[in-house]
């Protein structure tokens, strides 16, 4: 595990995107899997702000969602598939047919994870994966406790996700299942890149980076990842101790 400590969140954003766009461009059918949430908005810039200069192609490129709410309209406010929509997906002219997505409001969830199983059967594994961090460790939808074994599964949602997920609706929200990529699918990414800023999540990245491994902090189970760096603002890198 590599960690880049980078001095604003707006540098970080270029050097993910650069990132992504390094590993990428070998490859003739790369497999993207970008997450959504707060943190990932200054990449979306940075590569909208590529694709209308006519420096990036993404043509070739398909997508994977990383996780999704169980129960809420796909498209509703606050779903992960409307912030993708509206921030990637149709600003870089996305075709559908290139972006696997979970169905949010699917009658049989079992269903939906195996079918989402078989497009990575059929495309994965993931060429570059970009996550995000959660105030409890999280990552994806894999709460607390998750076994590291899953692949996508329907996850019953920890009380601090409820939380501080109500962040993305302008109404409190009742919020109690997610459905998500599991831990074994993001530890079989070729190149694993989580991104984290702002002092809130200094003690959560601390934890993450210095505590034991352990299944109580899901994003400890990513370190020893072969090919995974961790970008962080100088905010969220504040409490780590130097090595
Ligand atoms: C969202 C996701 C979540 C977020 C995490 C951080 O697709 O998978 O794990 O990445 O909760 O969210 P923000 O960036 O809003 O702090």
């Amino acid at each position: 595990m590599e960690i880049s400590v980078c001095d604003s969140y707006k540098i970080l954003s270029k050097r993910v995107a650069i990132d992504i766009i390094q590993h990428t461009q070998p490859l003739e059918e790369p497999l993207v899997c970008i997450a959504t949430g707060e943190t990932p908005k200054g990449l979306y810039k940075e590569l909208r702000e590529r694709y209308n200069q006519n420096s990036l192609d993404i043509s070739n490129w398909r997508f994977i969602e990383l996780d999704e709410w169980l129960d809420l309209e796909n498209d509703c406010e606050g779903s992960c598939l409307r912030r993708l929509n509206q921030n990637l997906f149709k600003p870089l002219n996305v075709n559908e047919e290139k972006v696997c997505c979970f169905d949010g409001k699917t009658n049989n969830p079992d269903d939906e994870c195996q079918r989402v199983e078989s497009f990575l059967q059929s495309y994965g594994p993931i060429d570059v994966a970009v996550i995000g961090l959660g105030m409890n460790g999280h990552v994806g939808f894999n709460e607390p406790g998750t076994d590291p074994s899953l692949r996508s599964h329907v996850s019953e949602l920890d009380s601090v996700t409820k939380q501080v997920s109500q962040k993305y609706f302008s109404k409190s929200k009742q919020l109690s299942k997610g459905i998500t990529l599991g831990l074994a699918d993001l530890r079989e990414a070729k190149r694993l890149i989580l991104i984290v800023s702002g002092h809130k999540k200094a003690t959560i990245v601390q934890q993450v980076l210095e505590e034991k491994i352990s299944k109580n902090l899901p994003a400890t189970l990513l370190r020893d990842h072969l090919n995974f760096t961790v970008y962080l603002d100088s905010d969220a890198a504040n409490l780590l101790h130097p090595i």
